[in-house]
């Protein structure tokens, strides 16, 4: 008897095992490649079988993903959607199998009906951080700034883009003189502040930088350098995400100020998952993770220090 209730014990506890399929981006920035590490430790943590699918940067192997775990019957996807737009169908396929839906990290322009929630920072707000930081470094003093953009027609470089022009709009000293993509990436934020040192002067007109990631900065802070000036000091380095990377080139004087995404939206997105399987607790449809800004002020190598093996 006890050995038969021992075995449907265990019988039942493996059907509990939830099996979620993850649609990732790809790994264009560092701050994303530690998303990917911390997903798979929550999912190991929990017990979950997690399938990973890599979409490359293309919204079209994404949605191949999504056909493909809602085919296999998981439980649950979580999508990180390369793009704002574009989802409504695969979305609605998803709902019609009562697979669940969360997305991480950046939104999606369909009906809030088609998702469970979303995972995710408050974007405009980092970009208004951003600006409102510049504001009061530069105290009034004329300031052109070049503006480094995520990948076009996300929601990150969407919605920072606006909350940055809203944090330095009642500042008529301060110009956004160029703005242009550089992906996300390390390379192609090099690439495009390259051609903005060019175009301004060797640098000479340009007084900020504003990128939409870390990566970027730190990509253009090496074109800065490589055009002798210094970054830092000669042209100042505001970018988001707060990798280990930007806390070092704090440290070193050549970036100013960055403000926090954590890359474990996993944990809330799994946890908001099991109160929904267990006791149908349906969760908000935005749960917001914490923004913060840190500057050169703010112990840059404690942070570096403090950051390594979170993921990164
Ligand atoms: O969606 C979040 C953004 O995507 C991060 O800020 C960036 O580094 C990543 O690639």
């Amino acid at each position: 008897g006890a050995s038969l209730l021992a075995s449907m014990t265990i019988l039942s506890s493996a059907a509990l095992a939830q099996t979620i399929g993850f649609s990732q981006i790809g790994s264009e920035s560092g701050w994303r490649a530690a998303e990917t590490t911390l997903t798979k430790q929550e999912a190991e943590k929990r017990g979950i079988d997690l399938k990973f699918s890599d979409a490359q940067q293309k919204q079209e192997n994404q949605i191949k993903a999504l056909r493909s775990f809602i085919a296999q019957g998981v439980d649950a996807i979580l999508v990180a959607p390369v793009v704002a737009t574009g989802w409504d169908a695969v979305l609605k396929e998803a709902k019609e199998a009562e697979i669940p839906v969360i997305l991480l990290d950046r939104m999606v322009d369909s009906d809030k009906d088609l998702y469970l929630t979303a995972v995710g920072s408050d974007l405009v707000h980092e970009g208004s951080v951003a600006g409102k930081w510049l504001v009061d470094t530069v105290a009034g003093k004329d300031c052109n700034v070049v503006e480094l953009q995520g990948t076009t027609g996300s929601s990150p470089a969407i919605d920072r883009k606006k909350g940055f022009e809203q944090g330095i709009a009642d500042a008529a000293n301060i110009k956004i003189i160029r703005s242009q993509t550089g992906d996300f990436t390390r390379a192609k934020g090099k690439e495009v502040m390259e051609s903005f040192l060019k175009a301004e002067n060797g640098g000479k007109n340009i007084c900020a930088l504003y990128a939409h990631n870390d990566d970027m900065a730190v990509g253009a802070i090496q074109a800065i350098k490589e055009a002798g000036l210094k970054p830092g000091t000669d042209i100042l380095v505001v970018s988001i995400d707060a990798v280990p990377d930007i806390f070092q080139a704090m440290a070193a004087g050549e970036a100013n100020a960055t403000v926090e995404l954590t890359p474990n939206m996993a944990g809330p997105a799994f946890d908001a998952l099991k109160a929904y399987k267990d006791n149908g607790t349906m969760p908000p449809k935005f749960i917001q993770t914490e923004s913060k800004l840190y500057t050169q002020k703010d112990d840059p190598a404690k942070e570096y220090e403090a950051r390594k093996g979170l993921g990164y």
